[in-house]
């Protein structure tokens, strides 16, 4: 695919409102930064020079004192009186901070976009750009920013043969036929997307490791990985590498990977100084360890705790992180074993190893107990440790929402995720403060995420998927913005600000999307009933036989994994009070997670007031009647956008309205077919 790649949301249309277009020129004439700048600040420039050449068909001209009676300005803390004025509000904030404020001095007037680091000051020019890109005045503005979180994270699940692990739009950007290709351009592109919206880290290889990848941690392999590095760097963007626990054995040759042996800890140790050389400032490893199968502590009886902190003893002189992710169950279950909950897994596994990790180590926790379903209740570890860093694991990639066929606008539910209230230390210990490190003061945190990029010409499939990953870096900075904020933003930057009616029926989409796609498959919490493996489409009973853990236990009576203290799994008393008690009991189980956490017989009351079976038949059918509601709104904008978007879009919402129809049938008669119990309605179900 040769085509250029779809800019996104960095699109910089001409300006054409006359207005904003001369006010925008007059600031826009000259551009002061300093006289050396670094590649990172040089990245700043010229993201400055080519939007606003983009945008008002002019070149700012750069230079070191003002002449113009209006200039951009653009620093960091340290280098001029002007810029470390600017900043004095932000002593105390975090590197990445900016501020962004119009000034006069001497008769002259100054926009000033100074960052209390470099990194900060690339924020601060991308947020100069979003701000005229979404036609705001630019004649007053004194604005300044800090990050909520320390660490704002993508997650990349490419492999090295070129494909990616629940990837759905197309090959890896990174490695083609087991090499990093010799042209990255796509990876430059990525990191400016990424900068943009304030992502400062990324993996760049699957969390399984297997033999080929166990060998990007060394040369020749590792001077690869050094070319990927170069390229985020100069976008703010810090590198990690997603390590295989057994490299020791794999690549070193050793007979064992035991975190305690000698060998295997001097090996280690002697990896990290190899990399280091190479990358000066690796980010650190990410470790899916004695999960699904991959090797971990737990094969030479040791835990967890031995095996990060072996790690990162091994990072630490470097300054690296150990992320160690806790996505760790029994997968070879037994579904008659009603003992065995992979909800309360890593809890389990975890929350007893409390105030033991070396502080260079961060546990990654899936948002849900369960696999990024889309509906579950908040993972009980949060807020339980509160002498280990944590930071939550979120799914941009749509493995379970619809795999960038069907429209499934995340950020809501993001966002009910770091607005939970895990009453960790009572009432207002929200997740969101959990993570960032707020809350028990600690200093490493934040949030991860698999991203949803490929080598697609529009980068996510799915051209409505690109809110998802741009909501993402927005909401990880600052977790107060709303998703239809973050919404509009991303319309107005990809489509334009100006017809409101476009805007209207995009924003209604993307802000029902997540409630719909939700309505037509598994209902009230219970999860799953896809197709195995690919996980694409309905298939009710597809998980149910089988090792994974994730049933929902329908039969002729009811359905529902019983999860309570009372009489099923214990796995309430994970969560502090009030929470405990709200899910234990029916009375006060929220409706949206009632199978997740009861098995009820399908004639039970819902607090909405209807029974178990007529809430599925109900939303089964208003889900999909939605779904071709979209499509139908989705038609009134030809013409609206470029063809290649809007068909983009057609063609899938078509795929998502006939889709929606087999789930809401499958699932229907399925229940039909258990509970014998007609629809009030009398629709059809076969
Ligand atoms: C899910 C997903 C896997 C992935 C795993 C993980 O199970 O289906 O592809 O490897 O999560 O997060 O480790």
């Amino acid at each position: 695919n040769h085509r250029q790649a779809d800019p996104c949301w960095l699109r910089y249309a001409p300006v054409d409102h006359p207005e904003r277009l001369a006010q925008y020129r007059k600031w826009c004439k000259e551009l002061v930064t300093p006289a050396n700048p670094s590649p990172l600040l040089a990245s700043a420039i010229f993201e400055l020079h080519q939007g606003i050449e983009s945008m008002l068909h002019m070149k700012p001209q750069c230079v070191a004192v003002p002449a113009e009676a209006y200039s951009l300005c653009l620093g960091v803390k340290g280098q001029s009186a002007l810029i470390d004025e600017a900043l004095a509000p932000l002593a105390d904030a975090s590197e990445d901070s900016y501020v962004i404020r119009t000034i006069s001095q001497d008769g002259r007037k100054h926009l000033l976009m100074a960052g209390v680091s470099e990194r900060g000051a690339l924020c601060s020019a991308f947020h100069l750009l979003r701000l005229m890109q979404m036609g705001e005045s630019m004649e007053v503005i004194n604005m300044q920013e800090s990050p909520d979180n320390g660490l704002r994270m993508i997650n990349q699940w490419d492999k090295l043969d070129g494909s990616i692990e629940r990837g759905y739009a197309g090959g890896s950007i990174f490695y083609k036929n087991n090499e990093i290709p010799s042209h990255l351009t796509r990876v430059h592109e990525y990191a400016r997307l990424l900068a943009s919206t304030g992502i400062n880290a990324i993996a760049i290889n699957n969390v399984n490791v297997h033999e080929r990848e166990s060998w990007l941690i060394k040369l020749p392999m590792l001077s690869q990985v050094a070319r990927i590095a170069d390229i985020f760097r100069n976008y703010g963007i810090t590198v990690f590498l997603s390590v295989n626990f057994a490299s020791p054995i794999v690549v070193g040759h050793l007979p064992t990977a035991d975190p305690l042996d000698e060998d295997v800890i001097a090996w280690w140790k002697q990896t990290a100084a190899e990399i280091y050389e190479v990358v000066p400032d690796f980010g650190g490893f990410l470790v899916k360890a004695d999960s699904e199968s991959r090797p971990g502590p737990f094969t030479y009886g040791r835990n967890h705790v031995d095996g990060a902190n072996m790690l990162a003893e091994a990072l630490k002189p470097y300054g690296g992180l150990v992320i160690w992710r806790c996505f760790v169950y029994n997968c070879f279950q037994d579904w008659r074993d009603r003992t065995t909950d992979r909800a309360k897994a890593a809890y389990d596994h975890f929350k007893p190893l409390d105030g033991q990790f070396e502080d260079n180590v961060i546990l990654q926790i899936k948002n849900g107990p369960i696999d990024f379903q889309v509906q579950e209740p908040v993972s009980p570890l949060f807020g339980t440790m509160p002498a280990t860093n944590q930071m939550l694991e979120l799914q941009i990639t749509q493995e379970y929402t619809g795999q960038a066929r069907h429209v499934c606008y995340l950020v809501p539910q993001w966002k009910e995720i770091l607005a939970f209230d895990t009453y960790a230390q009572g009432e207002g210990s929200e997740v969101a403060k959990i993570v960032s490190g707020s809350l028990y003061g600690r200093k490493l945190g934040g949030v991860a995420a698999v991203s949803n990029i490929g080598d697609d010409r529009n980068w996510t499939g799915h051209i409505l998927a690109q809110a998802n990953l741009y909501g993402y870096g927005r909401l990880v900075w600052n977790c107060n913005l709303s998703a239809e904020q973050i919404a509009r933003e991303w319309i107005a930057l990809t489509f334009g600000s100006g017809s409101t009616q476009r805007t209207e029926v995009i924003l209604n989409l993307l802000m029902t999307s997540w409630l719909t796609y939700e309505q037509y498959t598994a209902p009230l919490g219970v999860g799953w009933m896809v197709n195995p493996h690919h996980h694409y489409g309905p298939n009710v009973d597809g998980y149910e036989y089988s090792r994974w853990g994730t049933y929902h236990f329908a039969d002729r009576d009811g359905i529902g994994v019983d999860r309570t203290v009372k009489s099923g799994t214990g796995y309430t008393a994970q969560y502090r009070e009030p929470n405990a008690s709200r899910y234990e009991s029916l009375e006060t189980c929220p409706d949206e997670l009632l199978l997740f956490f009861h098995h009820i017989p399908y004639t039970h009351r819902q607090h909405s007031g209807k029974t178990v079976i007529q809430h599925i038949y109900d939303t089964r059918f208003a889900g999909a009647e939605q779904a071709q509601q979209f499509l139908d709104a989705w038609l009134t904008l030809e013409g609206q956008m470029d063809e290649e978007a809007f068909e983009n879009g057609r063609s899938r919402l078509l795929e998502q309205a006939e889709h929606a129809r087999e789930w809401r049938d499958q699932i229907n008669t399925y229940f039909y077919r258990k509970s014998g119990i007609p629809d009030e309605q009398g629709r059809t179900i076969y």
